[in-house]
């Protein structure tokens, strides 16, 4: 009894596994017997008959894989989408069954060239929503995807394969009559799954275990409200009994050996014409990137980027430069199954510094803050690199650009003339959002700068690189140091400071006294310990009770600590106390008499504080940040605290050195993106200790010169 059914099967005449193309026929070359695999497929052929017509199309000599008609092509109504098959092993196929097709009346359409598409093995119709699941990620190209809803008129719903077993929709992925869903989630990346749970209802959803999927349950071939399949657990027979559903088991496993069971060797060709919308919602957008590609691995890390974020990729050209120092250009299309996809995408591809085609861009979209202090879901989130956004035809630059926060505009601002004169970008603290103010969302109409236009080619700290030193290039480091601390100091640029109180303990603090005398220091920022340490040092000789000269421990000499700490309170700040004669000594008293601006940023674990001691960490936030503008170079002194603190608010161009016997430290600073930054693991003490020889010897060098 058929129900008007037809079903396109090719015999296996010339089946055989001949070469390795999916993950089953590894170790099976020439491991099936033809002789079973006949006889399986008459079984098959068999079954079939009784509930629909089979029609054959010829096998061919040379072509094996040809036994898996479901790869013919993609048949609704009277359209057949003809397969463009991945690999050139099963290429020679696609005549003879576009000859088939012909044959039958069918309107073929075939793909461009370099476009691969495997037909039904990767397109499966829903059996009630009436659209297209459409698989990628091994074999079909999700570019292919628009050309199926246009030339069939279907809505077309993308899902990823993740699984290399799984390389088919059809091995993993079965819809049944009623809406039913037979399939193993986790052959599917999360987004795909996410929209199989919004589109298919949790009681129509039959989800397989990896024993059944193994075995090619969902590669079934499903008629009316039976089910043939290779094999099934007791389980899911039930299961599928429950549904009303019939389980008809025929051994498949010659065919197992190449990777297909019932439903890769059957091609539905009466698929029922459905009423469903054409449409796609795929996105691309080509993506321009421009620098030294190959040694920065930039390229790699944005095709990774591209595959791992759920799009697909095609690069449209390649311009190596000719010379070691020109810089390559590459462009990249960039597809993904829907937008939300594509802003993710592009998100994190903006971040690595691909920025897309000017001519493609469109605006930036802004959406209006409703809450203060909360920015609208999808906010963009800055990084530390230059940032532009396009508003109307004008790209702005971003102000106070800094990683973690959000882009504010303002348009038309007081004083501006026409519309796109006016408008002001500025990086923002989430904190700091008001109600009204229109933020960036998405990704569209933003560029960002992966090298600082600030860095010019002769103050290159390149033979660093990015990148940690160890003790044996230590000396080497610290020349480099020397040599640009001096250049900034003798141009009138600016240097931080951020230290920890290891600095005091292990006797930096001299040397770090010099660097502030001899100006080489802007600002020091730091927390209450290091005020606290310096201090107590400077008073009574001790660091946390400590004798600094014999490096014993002084007997009650904890408590030196917190008579500093009294002491500075009593005359209510560090500056009072040295105005009063009460400190004259060390790297906060330095501080003060050079002019040297300080912030004490306050945590949980401070003892007084000091008076100056900020314990509102906004407050402190900002009074850092107020410090570090126009900085040119930031030396972190083992504080992970305060030199994250600061990492996080410097923008990309500043120089930032961190020094920290935990290389923990060191990495975690360089991680943050920034090209700009040297790690040198080392003892703080030892470091200063070689900067400051280093500058006299410099000084001594322009001393002989001039
Ligand atoms: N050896 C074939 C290949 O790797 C098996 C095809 C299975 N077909 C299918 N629709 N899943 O292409």
């Amino acid at each position: 009894m058929t129900d008007g059914t037809k079903i396109l099967m090719c015999p296996p005449h010339h089946y055989d596994v001949d070469y390795v193309i999916n993950p089953w026929m590894e170790g099976n070359i020439h491991r099936s017997s033809r002789e079973r695999a006949e006889e399986q497929w008459n079984k098959l052929h068999h079954v079939l008959k009784n509930h629909a017509t089979v029609e054959l199309v010829a096998p061919q000599p040379g072509w094996p894989d040809m036994v898996f008609a479901a790869n013919a092509g993609l048949v609704l109504g009277q359209n057949v989408v003809l397969s463009r098959f991945l690999h050139p092993e099963r290429q020679g196929e696609e005549p003879f069954f576009q000859a088939w097709f012909e044959a039958h009346g069918f309107t073929v359409h075939t793909l461009p060239e370099s476009l691969p598409f495997e037909g039904a093995g990767d397109a499966l119709l829903d059996r009630a929503g009436g659209w297209l699941w459409a698989g990628y990620g091994f074999r079909s190209e999700l570019d292919s995807h628009p050309y199926l809803a246009e030339w069939l008129d279907v809505e077309v719903l993308s899902l990823r394969l993740v699984d290399s077993r799984f390389y088919h929709l059809d091995t993993c992925f079965c819809p049944l009559t009623d809406g039913y869903l037979m399939y193993y989630p986790p052959a599917f990346d999360a987004y795909s799954n996410r929209l199989i749970e919004l589109r298919v209802a949790e009681e129509k959803r039959i989800v397989i275990d990896e024993v059944d999927a193994i075995n090619f349950a969902c590669n079934a071939v499903n008629v009316g409200q039976v089910v043939v399949m290779n094999k099934a657990s007791d389980q899911l027979r039930q299961v599928l009994a429950d549904r009303g559903f019939v389980v008809e088991e025929t051994p498949l496993t010659e065919f197992l050996k190449a990777g297909g069971a019932a439903k890769c060797l059957t091609l539905k060709t009466t698929e029922p014409r459905q009423v469903s919308p054409k449409t796609s919602t795929i996105q691309s957008r080509v993506i321009h990137l421009e620098g030294h590609l190959l040694d920065s691995g930039i390229v790699n890390r944005a095709l990774d980027t591209i595959v791992t974020g759920g799009g697909s990729f095609q690069v449209l050209s390649f311009d190596l430069g000719k010379q070691r120092q020109d810089s390559s250009m590459a462009e990249v299309k960039v597809s993904a199954p829907d937008a939300s996809v594509m802003d993710d995408i592009m998100g994190q591809l903006i971040d690595l510094g691909a920025v897309s085609l000017p001519r493609e861009v469109t605006a930036a979209t802004l959406e209006t803050v409703i809450q203060d202090g909360v920015a609208p879901d999808d906010f963009y989130v800055t990084t530390i690199y230059p940032t532009e956004v396009l508003i109307g035809d004008h790209w702005f630059k971003v102000q106070g650009q800094r990683m973690d926060g959000a882009i504010a505009v303002t348009r038309n601002p007081a004083g501006s003339a026409g519309p796109e004169s006016g408008a002001v970008a500025r990086c923002k603290l989430l904190r700091d959002l008001k109600a009204g103010e229109e933020v960036v969302v998405g990704s569209q109409g933003i560029h960002t700068l992966r090298k600082a236009p600030s860095l010019k080619k002769t103050d290159d700290f390149s033979f660093m690189g990015a990148g940690v030193s160890s003790e044996r290039r230590v000396e080497l480091v610290v020349e480099q140091i020397a040599w640009d601390l001096r250049r900034i100091r003798d141009r009138g640029g600016k240097v931080i400071v951020t230290a920890g109180p290891v600095v005091i303990h292990t006797g930096g603090s001299e040397h770090l006294k010099t660097l502030i005398r001899d100006g080489y220091v802007h600002a020091l920022l730091g927390g209450n310990a290091i005020a606290v340490h310096d201090i107590e040092q400077s008073m009574m000789g001790t660091s946390l009770g400590m004798d600094m000269k014999r490096g014993v421990s002084v007997q009650g000499g904890h408590r030196h600590h917190l008579k500093a700490i009294n002491t500075i309170r009593r005359y209510g700040s560090i500056a009072n106390a040295v105005a009063a004669g009460a400190l004259t000594s060390g790297v906060m008293y330095e501080c003060v008499t050079n002019n040297v601006p300080f912030s004490l940023a306050g945590s949980i674990r401070d003892d007084g504080p000091l008076p100056d001691t900020k314990m509102n960490l906004i407050e402190a936030q900002a009074d850092y940040a107020r410090l570090i503008e126009g900085a040119d170079l930031i030396l972190m002194l083992s504080t992970m605290l305060h030199s994250i603190g600061v990492g996080n608010m410097t923008p990309a161009g500043v120089k930032m050195v961190c020094v920290d016997i935990n290389p923990a430290v060191v990495t975690k600073l360089s991680d943050r993106g920034s090209v700009e930054s040297t790690g040198v693991v080392t003892d703080v003490g030892l470091f200063l200790s070689l900067l400051v020889q280093q500058l006299a010897k410099l000084t001594g060098q322009y001393a002989s010169v001039g």
